[in-house]
């Protein structure tokens, strides 16, 4: 292929001709960005699945975003153009350990986080992602028991807002604990005026010094919101594309990462996908993303719990 406007019209065409769709997440590349038909954070990736009448399910994100999209539409072709996009996350929290863990507290319901492998959704009561997780664990009892996983930070930060004590699994993202309490404190004497605007997966001594916490479309909003012109931005640097578009004369600093000198804090399973990948899986229809269907069975029931009491 010549050039990217070239490879850019090709994967126009084979998407129109093939009745096809791309699902991006704001942590991929800019120009992946530019070319989604949806873009979003996880819940409403999961929720445009939902509604899609296309045949073929392009996702321009990682393996679980994928396994979700074919959870609930295991008719369609679902393509993850690197099988090797994985999650750091989802890893963190493996099926038989995670089996053993909940089998410790029988009274308890399972509130598991997106990012998790389909076996781990399979073992849970209902999912959340970090858009609805306030919503999803007030849709319990007060007095329900509450199991959270995989990610710590999230589930603590949570535990801690709406005051409710849950048990949770020890899990993490690599991207969101790389994050330097000491180099955003830097930054913010260097900005003053900056506000700091952070992930939940962040851990809390980060989450303490933010001024805003949210996923990646409370984020996105916010800094649309906010009249506020310049912000710190501790979560993967995907996100900061859209912040640019939707904000052109505002300032967004990437919050580095502890371990480099470069600004930048990128998760490298997202940035596996490219135009070429993405081109190629629209040319061979691969690779596809197979699930047992007993399994897809026992991962589906959770998920639709989600999707059924976000649109309440
Ligand atoms: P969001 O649902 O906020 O987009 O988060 C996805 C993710 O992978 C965070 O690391
Ligand atoms: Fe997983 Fe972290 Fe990458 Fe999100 S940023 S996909 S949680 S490894």
């Amino acid at each position: 292929m010549a050039d990217i406007n070239d490879l850019k019209q090709e994967i126009l065409r084979l998407k129109k001709e093939k009745n096809a769709i791309i699902l991006g997440h704001f942590y991929q590349r800019p120009e992946v960005q530019d070319i989604s038909d949806f873009l979003g954070d996880s819940l409403y990736l999961a929720q445009a699945v939902q509604k899609t009448t296309a045949d073929i399910i392009v996702f321009a994100g990682v393996k679980f975003m994928a396994e979700t999209a074919k959870i609930i539409n295991p008719e369609k072709k679902v393509i993850l153009p690197d099988l090797n996009a994985g999650c750091s996350l989802a890893d963190s929290c493996p099926e038989n350990e995670f089996k053993k863990f909940i089998d410790q507290y029988p009274n308890h319901k399972v509130v598991t986080y997106i990012n998790s492998s389909i076996e781990v959704k399979a073992l849970s009561d209902v999912i959340c992602t970090s858009s609805n997780a306030k919503k999803i664990i007030e849709s319990f009892y007060p007095n329900q028991k509450l199991i959270f996983a995989p990610d710590y930070n999230l589930g603590n930060y949570l535990s801690l807002e709406l005051k409710r004590p849950m048990v949770l699994w020890k899990g993490g993202c690599h991207v969101h604990k790389k994050f330097s309490l000491e180099k955003i404190l830097v930054l913010k004497r260097k900005f003053p005026k900056a506000q700091i605007i952070s992930h939940p997966e962040c851990s809390n001594e980060i989450l303490i010094v933010s001024d805003f916490i949210g996923s990646t479309s409370n984020l996105l909003e916010y800094t649309k919101l906010s009249e506020n012109d310049t912000f710190i931005v501790v979560t993967e640097t995907g996100i900061i594309h859209q912040m640019k578009i939707l904000n052109p004369k505002k300032t967004f600093i990437p919050a580095p990462p502890e371990d480099s000198n470069c600004g930048c804090n990128d998760c490298e399973f997202m940035k596996l996908i490219d135009l070429k990948k993405i081109y190629n899986s629209l040319v061979s229809e691969g690779p596809e993303i197979f699930i047992d269907e007993n399994l897809r069975i026992r991962a589906e029931a959770p998920i639709l719990r989600m999707l059924d009491i976000s649109a309440r």
